[in-house]
């Protein structure tokens, strides 16, 4: 008899992204005359650069021909690609990372969806709360968790780091030491970025109690603040605890196009084995590549042109985070985040849960956020709003908002 992953039947309800979007379109069939704005989902709306549009069609014309066509990409990734990254993102910075120790993939949800697979069920995993949904998630797929307590309105068996306005939105070491902890910084949902001597705390911990960090840093591009670090690998002793996932999405706009990649340092071992090893074993087996234009695009993203341009791309954006945090300001609301991430996170006004204000937003206004509370229970009471809509709408979002 076939039996089913039963672990996939203690998540309750959708995955967020999803809900909120039968949610939407439900509302826009009722009301076909509403023009919606939608700051919810973080998916950027600038087309892609021009250096990369140019790397893309270059690349699709060396594939029309039989002496520059490329089949199966390399198991890491073109070593184009690698060795860029490893010269833009950790040498300049002072990052000792070799080119074989980046694993080029498909976006940076992949892969912080797939990298608990080569840990043990046992494991005790920490994350935020609130928390990117997907960390929290494939744990529970995987088995590494209880079952949901919907008392508690989260899952039986995770370490949860409350991150709270009264701690600066950052997590605290938990009562119980973690063998997994994900970290995402600046962070998704709640905008905030940590210090790289706060960070440096978070890898001293982890050394000494044999933790793996398994560090997102997504939004790195949105670093504007000195003292941020864009990487983890920045700190003393990272490269014998910390695991980095990187992505081409938001720094480049790649949501649609998709590249990402995991840094995996090869003396970062546990139980004895090298967690490069069976990482490479895993992406080996059950990946194919980032296809070999879209790995020329994320190559472009490092060429002079390219970082010329995406800087104009992300101050756009970052401009979008400023009438947003500005905007909800002045209208009253308490507001965090927005100055080295794209995301802002607003307290709902009183009595409105996290659902309720997006009832409302969604009725007065037509603007879609995301509920807070769709990360988790710390999360009740605030929402999120994206920096990554156009300029116009992300205005006239604020202006209707202030307008209620
Ligand atoms: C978000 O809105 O939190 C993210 O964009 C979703 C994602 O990257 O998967």
């Amino acid at each position: 008899m076939v039996t089913v992953n039963k672990n996939y039947m203690k998540l309750p309800g959708s995955y967020l992204f999803s809900t909120i979007a039968k949610k939407v379109n439900a509302y826009q069939k009722a009301h076909p005359e509403s023009r919606i704005i939608r700051l919810g989902i973080g998916d950027v709306t600038q087309p892609l650069a021009p250096a990369i549009i140019e790397a893309l069609h270059k690349a699709v014309e060396e594939m029309a021909h039989a002496e520059t066509f490329r089949g199966y990409a390399p198991d890491l990734g073109y070593e184009f690609l690698r060795n860029a990254i490893v010269k833009n993102d950790y040498k300049d910075r002072g990052c000792r990372i070799e080119a074989d120790e980046i694993f080029v993939s498909d976006g940076a949800k992949s892969d912080s969806g797939n990298i608990q697979e080569i840990f043990g069920l046992d494991n005790k995993v920490a994350v935020c709360d609130p928390v990117y949904p997907v960390y929290a998630d494939t744990n529970v797929m995987a088995g590494r968790t209880g079952d949901y307590n919907s008392a508690k309105e989260n899952f039986d068996g995770m370490i949860y780091m409350a991150c709270r306005e009264d701690n600066g939105f950052l997590p605290e070491f938990p009562a119980e030491v973690p063998d997994l902890i994900y970290l995402c910084f600046p962070n998704n949902p709640t905008g905030c970025a940590i210090t790289k001597d706060q960070l440096q705390k978070w890898v001293d911990y982890a050394n000494k109690n044999g933790s793996v960090i398994i560090y997102d840093a997504a939004y790195e591009a949105y670093i504007s603040q000195e003292d941020v670090p864009h990487s983890i690998y920045e700190c003393e002793g990272a490269r014998t605890c910390a695991i980095e996932l990187r992505s081409f999405s938001k720094n480049a706009g790649f949501t649609g196009v998709r590249l990402g990649f995991t840094v995996i340092p090869k003396e970062l071992k546990r139980d004895g084995v090298s967690l490069h090893s069976l990482w490479a074993r895993r992406h080996g087996t059950k990946f194919n590549g980032a296809p070999y234009i879209v790995q020329r695009a994320g190559e472009a993203v490092y060429s002079p042109e390219g970082k010329t341009q995406l800087k104009e791309q992300v101050a756009g954006y970052m401009r979008n985070a400023k009438v947003i945090y500005e905007g909800l300001k002045e209208a009253g609301y308490s507001v965090s985040g927005g100055v080295n991430a794209p995301y802002i996170w607003l307290k709902t006004p009183k009595v409105m849960t996290s659902w309720d204000f997006f009832d409302h937003l969604l009725e007065k206004a037509n603007v879609v956020g995301t509920p807070g509370s769709g990360f988790g229970t710390h999360g009740e009471g605030y929402f999120r709003l994206t920096a990554f809509g156009t300029y116009e709408n992300t205005a006239e979002a604020i202006d209707r908002i202030r307008k209620l």
